[in-house]
């Protein structure tokens, strides 16, 4: 039988903190699940566990210095980047934090951090105030948002004695992570499915120059588009302006207004097994749209009269077969879940993705995003602060699941 990890390619990064010597057991873990795994250690780690070591359980020579001293060997980090499919760092101490999170590129591993293609995976590890400072949750939010995967410290006693938050996780959940996040890039479970996505913001017109929008990227519906499609999915976006770039092999239909994201939906859902509603919908749009631009009155004051939108989730999801998922969006500064489960309700969703502005790195505009996911059999599940493609995973997994 195959091993899960037969033929991955991973780089093992060590850097210099006392759970360097659980990276032994981790590395043991990827080469019995069938990885091929090349260490890259930082200088200080090496003071806590042997190169030695290391290379007689990858079979490989273990890579710290730019160079081989003795033979002038360049260690090329690019090369290093290419051929890996995934890097985890394990440990990660709050000085590679800072520096990933900065680009300094001051040793070998950063380097080649900063030449990964490649998912990055790191298990941070450190004193319990270490972890819990400022800069430190800055460095990890900043990670966060360049699509690193943070393997969250645990709570225990730690090297220094103290109890709390900052011992690396066990290396047995790191080797775990590290096959789920393979098993979820192979997953393959929407084939022969479809996908109707809204995304972005409307702009509501006023005159030939003006218009009423808002601040929604796009970036939370054009991830869940390229997920859906990766899964197989036939996917098509029907999408109010934005400058995010179309994922390969979706189809989008580009609108202004309410009015024609609800016509796109319309002609596009035939078929549909999910409808997605990540819009930013504007909630009302001029009563009149003038064919000049509005020349500036000699008045104080301007009056502009609006007229209600559709809701498009609701209009749509009341109309859709039973059968089809349906999925809704709520953006709140307050009593998230509570307006949550209401709009469930309201709009006829099937299930409904919450994130509060309370919340730092949560709402529009950030790379990254935390939800809690209402669903309509009453599961209720809060993830924490994730990239927004880690969420759209996490999103479409429940779609997936409530496919019939
Ligand atoms: O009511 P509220 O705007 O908070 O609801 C948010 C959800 O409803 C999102 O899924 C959004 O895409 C959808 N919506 C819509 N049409 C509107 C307003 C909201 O589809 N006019």
């Amino acid at each position: 039988m195959m091993k899960p990890l037969e033929g991955k390619h991973i780089i093992l990064g060590i850097t210099g903190g006392i759970a360097a010597y659980k990276s032994a057991m981790l590395l043991r873990l990827l080469i019995k699940k069938g990885a091929e795994v090349q260490v890259v250690i930082t200088p200080s780690g090496k003071e806590f566990i042997t190169p030695v070591t290391l290379s007689a359980l990858s079979g490989k020579p273990v890579v710290s210095e730019f160079f081989t001293a003795n033979t002038g060997e360049w260690h090329s980090h690019v090369d290093l980047g290419l051929w890996a499919d995934l890097m985890v760092i394990a440990p990660c101490t709050a000085s590679t934090l800072g520096k990933m999170a900065n680009g300094i590129a001051d040793n070998m591993l950063v380097t080649t951090y900063l030449s990964a293609k490649e998912h990055v995976m790191v298990a941070p590890a450190m004193d319990l105030d270490m972890w819990a400072h400022p800069s430190t949750q800055r460095n990890i939010s900043t990670l966060i948002g360049d699509g690193v995967e943070i393997i969250e410290p645990g709570s225990g006693e730690l090297a220094s004695h103290l109890t709390g938050k900052g011992r690396m996780a066990e290396p047995e959940e790191i080797a775990a992570r590290v096959e789920a996040w393979f098993a979820g890039e192979m997953k393959r479970d929407m084939e022969g499915r479809k996908v109707v996505i809204t995304a972005g913001p409307t702009h509501e017109r006023l005159d030939p120059v003006r218009y009423l929008g808002n601040d929604s990227t796009g970036k939370m519906g054009y991830s869940i588009a390229g997920e859906c499609r990766k899964r197989g999915a036939e996917v098509v976006i029907v999408s109010g302006p934005v400058s995010v770039p179309v994922p390969e092999g979706v189809k989008c239909i580009k609108v202004e207004s309410a009015l024609e994201m609800l016509d796109g939906v319309r002609t596009q859902m035939e078929g549909a097994d999910a409808l997605i509603f990540t819009a930013a919908v504007a909630d009302y749009r001029p009563a009149e749209v003038d064919s000049e631009k509005i020349k500036r009155e000699k008045t104080p004051e301007m009056n502009l009269r609006l007229v209600a939108n559709p809701d498009i989730a609701a209009t749509i999801s009341k109309s859709a077969p039973a059968n089809t998922i349906k999925v809704g969006f709520a953006l709140e500064t307050g009593n998230a879940l509570e307006y949550g489960r209401r709009k469930l309700e309201t709009k006829g969703l099937d299930m409904i993705v919450v994130n509060s502005l309370e919340d730092a790195g949560a709402g529009f505009g950030t790379d990254t995003n935390k939800v809690t996911i209402i669903r309509k059999d009453g599961s209720e599940i809060a993830y924490p602060l994730k990239d927004k493609r880690e969420v759209a995973r996490d999103i479409v997994d429940n779609i997936v699941d409530q496919l019939t």
